[in-house]
C-alpha cells in the first residue's frame, strides 16, 4: 500500500454503499434475455460488474432488479454467495437510469450518511483498483458528485460531457439529445458516479423526463448539482476499454474479444503455453499452474483450477473444474463441477459430470461417463462405461462397458465398489448394491445382491452348444455357406 494511501484514515473508514443498475431489458441486444445476463468470458456481465463493488466492501451492494428480476437475483447471489451485503431493489418499469438509482436509495438505511457509488451493470471490465482510486479522488474533492469521464476519438452513443466557459462540468447531455455541436464532444461520461447519500435523496427526486427519449435519466444530477451551486467533479480515465458499456451483441462480441485476449496474455506471462490462443477461452477467475499446455478449442471457466504440467490436448469444455498437477486430458473432454487428482488420464472422449472426484493416478478413459462418484486412487475405468452414484475403492479395474444402474425409475440409488476389485466386461450393477474389497466380477455378470469380500462372482447361463446348426440353418434359408474369395466380409 502507497504512503498516500495510509494517509488517508479517513477515506479507508468512512462508510461507502453501491447501487448497480440492472433493471433494462436492454432492446439493442435484440434479445428475450435480459441484458445483464449476457455472458463475457463465460461469466453472466452483472457478476463481472459487480466484481469490483464487492471488493471495495461497500456495503450495503444494492442491485437494480426489474426485467428478468428473479433470474439476475439468482446469478447474483449465485456468484457472490459470502457478500452478506448484497440487497435488491426492483425497478418494476424502467422508466430510466435516474429512476432505478431512486428505487436503489429507498433500499438504503435510513441513518446511512456515507457515500454511494453508482455504477451499470454492462460495464463488465471496470476494476477494483480504479474504484478504489476513484472512491479516493472523490473524497478528497469533497465534490457533491463525482463520475469518471474519457476523451474518445468516436464518442458514438455515450452522454457527452459539456463543460461551462470556465472549464467547468456543466451536464451531460445524452447523444439521442445532444445538438448537432455538442455531438462533437469527446469527452463523455463512462457511467460511474460517487455522491454523499445525502445529496443523492434529496436530488435524484428532482429529475425530469424532459428528454427525447421521456425518461428519468441518471446523468441530470450534473446539472442539478451545478444548479444548486454544488460542485461536481469529473476524473478522467485514459482507456476505454475498462469503460465500455455494452448495448449491443456486437460491443458484446468485441468486449468478449478483448476479454479473452487480455486473459490468454497473463495466462501465457504466468507460465503457460497454449498452442493456439486463437481457440482458447479461459475465464477470469480461472489459475492454471506453470508448464500447463493448452492446445486448441479449448473453454475452461467458471471457478477452474488447473494444476502445473497438465496437458490439454484439445476441444475440451471444462467449467468449475479442479484438475491436479500432470494429468493428461487427451482429445474431447467435458468436465463440470468434478474434482480431478494428480496424474490422472482422462479421455479420448470422456465426460466428467458433477460431482466426480478422482483421487489420483486414475484413468477414465474413451466413452466413460461418471457422476456423483468417488474414485481412488488408481482405479480404471478405460472404456464405454458409466459410473453414476458411485464410490469406487483404490486399485480396482472397471472393465469395458461396465453399468452402475442407478436409476429405478423413481429414484436414484448408489453403488458401492471396494478397493482391489476386477469388474468384469459387460457387468452390470443393480444399485443399491454394494461389492467388497478384492472381489473378482467374472464378465457379464448382473450384479443383484451385495457381495463379500475376497469372492468371486458370476451370473452366467450355463453355456449350450447344438452341433450341425449352421448348416441346417443354411439348408432352411435355401443360401449357399459363406466362402473366402466371394466378396463377403471378412
Ligand atoms: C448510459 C448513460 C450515458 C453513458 C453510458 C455509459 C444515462 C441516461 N446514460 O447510457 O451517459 O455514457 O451509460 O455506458 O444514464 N437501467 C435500469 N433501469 C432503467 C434503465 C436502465 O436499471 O430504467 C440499467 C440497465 O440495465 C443498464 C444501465 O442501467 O445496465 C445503463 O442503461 P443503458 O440503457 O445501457 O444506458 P446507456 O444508454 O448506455
Ligand atoms: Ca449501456
Amino acid at each position: 500500500m502507497s504512503t498516500t494511501e495510509r494517509m488517508e484514515p479517513s477515506s479507508e473508514t468512512a462508510s461507502l454503499a453501491s447501487i448497480t443498475l440492472a433493471a433494462g431489458l436492454g432492446r439493442r441486444m435484440c434479445s428475450a434475455r435480459a441484458k445483464v445476463l449476457h455472458e463475457v468470458a463465460g461469466e453472466a456481465m452483472i457478476v463481472c460488474s459487480l466484481r469490483p463493488l464487492v471488493a471495495s466492501g461497500a456495503n450495503p451492494l444494492i442491485v437494480v432488479v426489474g426485467h428478468q428480476a428473479e433470474q439476475v437475483e439468482a446469478v447474483v447471489r449465485n456468484a457472490f454467495d459470502s457478500a452478506a451485503s448484497l440487497k435488491f431493489a426492483l425497478q418494476s418499469v424502467q422508466r430510466g437510469t435516474g429512476n432505478a438509482a431512486q428505487c436503489a436509495i429507498e433500499c438504503l438505511p435510513p441513518a446511512f450518511g456515507g457515500d454511494v457509488l453508482i455504477t451499470y451493470g454492462d460495464m463488465p471490465r471496470l476494476r477494483s483498483d480504479t474504484v478504489a482510486k476513484f472512491i479516493r479522488s472523490h473524497r478528497q474533492s469533497s465534490a457533491a458528485l463525482s463520475f469518471i469521464s474519457i476523451d474518445l476519438d468516436d464518442a458514438g452513443e455515450y452522454g457527452r460531457v459539456v463543460r461551462d466557459r470556465t472549464g467547468k462540468v456543466a451536464a451531460i447531455v445524452e447523444a439521442t439529445d445532444a445538438t448537432a455541436s455538442q455531438r462533437e464532444i469527446r469527452e463523455i461520461n463512462t457511467g460511474v458516479y460517487a455522491a454523499p447519500a445525502a445529496f443523492l435523496r434529496s436530488a435524484l427526486g428532482a429529475i425530469q423526463p424532459n428528454n427525447a427519449q421521456g425518461e428519468y435519466y441518471l446523468t441530470d444530477l450534473v446539472a442539478i448539482a451545478r444548479a444548486r451551486g454544488l460542485t461536481v467533479e469529473a476524473f478522467k480515465a485514459a482507456q476505454l476499454s475498462e469503460f465500455a458499456g455494452i448495448n449491443s451483441r456486437e460491443e458484446l462480441a468485441e468486449v468478449n474479444a478483448e476479454m479473452r485476449t487480455a486473459i490468454n496474455r497473463r495466462i501465457m506471462a504466468s507460465g503457460v503455453t497454449l498452442i493456439d490462443p486463437a481457440t482458447v477461452y479461459i475465464g477470469e477467475q480461472v489459475e492454471i499452474g506453470i508448464d500447463t499446455v493448452i492446445g486448441p478449442n479449448v473453454q475452461i471457466l467458471g471457478r477452474s483450477r488447473i494444476g502445473s504440467g497438465v496437458r490439454i490436448d484439445g476441444t475440451a469444455w471444462l467449467s468449475d473444474v479442479e484438475i491436479g498437477d500432470r494429468t493428461h486430458l487427451k482429445i474431447g473432454i467435458r468436465a463440470e463441477r468434478c474434482r480431478v487428482g494428480d496424474d490422472c488420464e482422462l479421455g479420448p472422449f470422456a465426460h466428467l459430470r458433477e460431482g466426480t472426484e478422482l483421487e489420483g493416478h486414475n484413468r477414465i478413459g474413451n466413452f466413460v461417463e461418471t457422476k456423483k462418484t468417488r474414485v481412488g486412487h488408481g482405479t480404471k475405468a478405460s472404456h464405454l462405461s458409466y459410473l453414476g452414484d458411485a464410490t469406487v475403492g483404490r486399485e480396482t479395474n472397471v472393465g469395458c462397458g461396465v453399468i452402475t444402474v442407478n436409476y429405478d425409475g423413481y429414484e436414484k440409488h448408489r453403488t458401492e465398489i471396494g478397493d482391489r476389485c476386477m469388474v468384469g466386461c459387460d457387468t452390470q450393477l443393480i444399485a443399491p448394491i454394494r461389492v467388497g474389497n478384492d472381489v473378482y466380477v467374472a464378465s457379464g455378470t448382473t450384479i443383484v445382491r451385495d457381495v463379500s469380500d475376497g469372492c468371486l462372482v458370476m451370473s452366467h447361463h450355463p453355456q449350450r452348444e447344438k452341433s450341425g446348426w449352421t448348416d441346417n440353418w443354411h439348408k432352411r434359408h435355401q443360401v449357399k455357406p459363406k466362402s473366402d474369395g466371394d466378396g463377403s466380409q471378412s
